[in-house]
């Protein structure tokens, strides 16, 4: 094992997912993995599989795909969790179970309401039980940021003496400032028994903005494990970001004197997936990946650019996969300009698949003079429910204005029910399509937000309506589309939340549309 390399642990699909607006079908889940195994992260974790069955199948089908990265699964220190974990990730090429229990006086006492001799007792059991069922086991003592020291000592020297191959040390609540966190991991390396056999990890959160500060801190302590997030995406303020950790290690080589095995030319096409599968934006001005990370406005800035690029830039945009594209893309461009700046936005797209959307290309072309990137992604987003839709749109006919009620008549395409039409009034066009589209697929839960964006500038610019369905167990689906019409924006967008809804709920199975969600 190299001590110069730092390795990345990417916790996207399970610490991010878990967060509000981050909920993401297997399918997308898939589509991530995969992304982030070509970003060259070391190891993956795929999910919680004792959650949820839709977190324990995510995980498997993942496990399942990937070849190089190490799949992990988070598991409680609790037999139950860790024998479902290893069931969910044990096909993987090289599994990996993560069991984790809190070591704060204040978890124990009134989250947990065990005493510490029964914390390491639990520690015991669990990392025994992981590592008889997996080869590699890490562990995390929860707010160990907040444990008392000796004790946070007394239990790592538990988990590592029954075999826990890295240790995982969480910031869970952000509260550390940098100096004390590096402290904290050069105490456990130089202090705990056997500390120098295993890895030590990094795992921070960012409520005080100090995620990936702290991380870094841990770095140069002597972890040679960061836990991350894509785009920083996690509980709360989120997790340190991955990007941001990675590039600093890159950019300021002398600094650290380290590296790691990420491909970092990568980064942007993974941040953009999961920005598009989420259809949650990064901020502008966000570190590394924010539209606005390599723009210079001011005179002075373009002026110092335009006569030596380090003047204003530390990192070359090319490095990340920014490419500066000078082709323009408009009704005369052909298939392979479309499938290659295509490429670089991220999307790597079958032959059987590329026809449809070179003639969605080109109906859009006819429409709109050039077809700058955010039109791509907007021509994009319903191709990745594709596969799993329960309910495709063959038709909407909408009527409004002020002298008639609004109404509309929309035809579906069903799994189970073949072709279906329905009409509705409302109180305009949109309400009246998602009024008879209700009509076919029964209320499946309250749109609970409801947000229309112009993806381009100009009258001809594409509509993006991004939505949430909330079900009445309060899970919240995403739906998101775009196209030049407003309201067929609106329908698919809809649809695509029914259409987790379906997936995820497996309503197919009771072939009734509407029940047990
Ligand atoms: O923040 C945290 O403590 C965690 C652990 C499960 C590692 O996410
Ligand atoms: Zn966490």
């Amino acid at each position: 094992m190299r001590n110069d390399i730092v390795r990345i642990f990417d916790t996207t699909l399970r610490d991010g997912e878990q967060s509000p607006g981050y909920s993401m079908s297997t399918q997308e889940k898939i589509r991530l993995a995969v992304q982030i195994e070509k970003l060259g992260a070391d190891v993956l974790e795929a999910g919680f599989p004792a959650a949820s069955p839709d977190d324990y199948t995510a995980v498997k089908n993942i496990s399942q795909k990937l070849h190089s990265i190490e799949v992990c699964g988070l598991a409680r220190a609790i037999e139950s969790d860790i024998v479902t974990t290893w069931d969910a990730i044990k096909d993987a090429q090289k599994p990996r179970i993560h069991t984790f229990i809190a070591t704060s006086a204040l978890h124990m006492q009134y989250k947990l309401k065990k005493t510490p001799n029964e914390i390491l007792k639990m520690t015991e059991d669990a990392v025994k039980l992981a590592k008889s069922l997996c080869k590699r086991v890490d562990f995390s003592p929860e707010d160990a940021g907040r444990s008392d020291r000796n004790f946070l000592k007394e239990v790592v020297e538990v988990a590592i003496s029954c075999g826990a191959d890295v240790i995982n040390i969480p910031d869970t609540v952000g509260y550390l400032q940098p100096e004390e966190f590096g402290d904290l991991i050069a105490y456990l390396i130089g202090h705990c028994k056997g500390g120098k056999n295993v890895i030590f990890s990094t795992h921070c959160h960012n409520d005080l903005g100090l995620g990936v500060a702290n991380s870094l801190a841990g770095v140069q302590a002597g972890a040679r494990q960061v836990e991350c997030t894509v785009n920083g995406i996690g509980e709360r303020a989120g997790n340190a970001a991955l990007e941001e950790v990675v590039m600093a290690i890159k950019t300021r080589p002398l600094f650290y004197g380290l590296s790691t095995n990420i491909n970092t030319k990568e980064i942007m096409r993974t941040s953009n997936l999961l920005r598009k599968i989420t259809g949650q934006p990064v901020q502008p001005n966000k570190a590394i990946v924010g539209r606005n990370a390599f723009a210079h406005e001011s005179g002075i800035h373009q002026h110092g650019m335009m006569a030596k690029r380090e003047t204003y830039e530390i990192m070359k945009p090319e490095d990340i996969g920014i490419s500066k594209s000078q082709i323009i893309l408009g009704k005369h461009s052909g298939g392979a300009a479309l499938r290659s700046r295509l490429s670089e936005l991220g999307y790597e797209i079958k032959d059987e698949a590329f026809l449809d959307i070179f003639k969605k290309f080109k109906n859009l072309a006819d429409k709109k003079k050039i077809i700058e990137d955010a039109d791509l992604d907007a021509l994009m987003l319903g191709e990745f429910q594709k596969n799993i839709s329960e309910f495709t749109l063959v038709s909407v006919d909408a009527h409004c204005g002020t002298k008639q009620q609004a109404s509309a008549t929309v035809t579906l395409k069903t799994k189970v029910e073949g072709v279906v039409t329905q009409n509705a009034l409302g109180t305009g066009p949109v309400d009246a399509a998602f009024k008879a589209i209700e009509k076919i697929t029964k209320k499946l839960g309250k749109l609970t937000e409801f947000r229309m964006d112009a993806v381009t500038e100009g009258l001809d610019a594409q509509a993006v309506v991004s939505l949430t369905l909330t079900t009445n167990q309060e899970k919240r689906f995403f739906g998101r589309s775009g196209n030049t019409d407003v309201v067929v924006a609106s329908v698919c967008a809809y649809l695509d939340a029914i259409n987790k809804v379906t997936q995820r709920e497996g309503i197919e199975k009771n072939s009734q549309y509407g029940r047990g969600v």
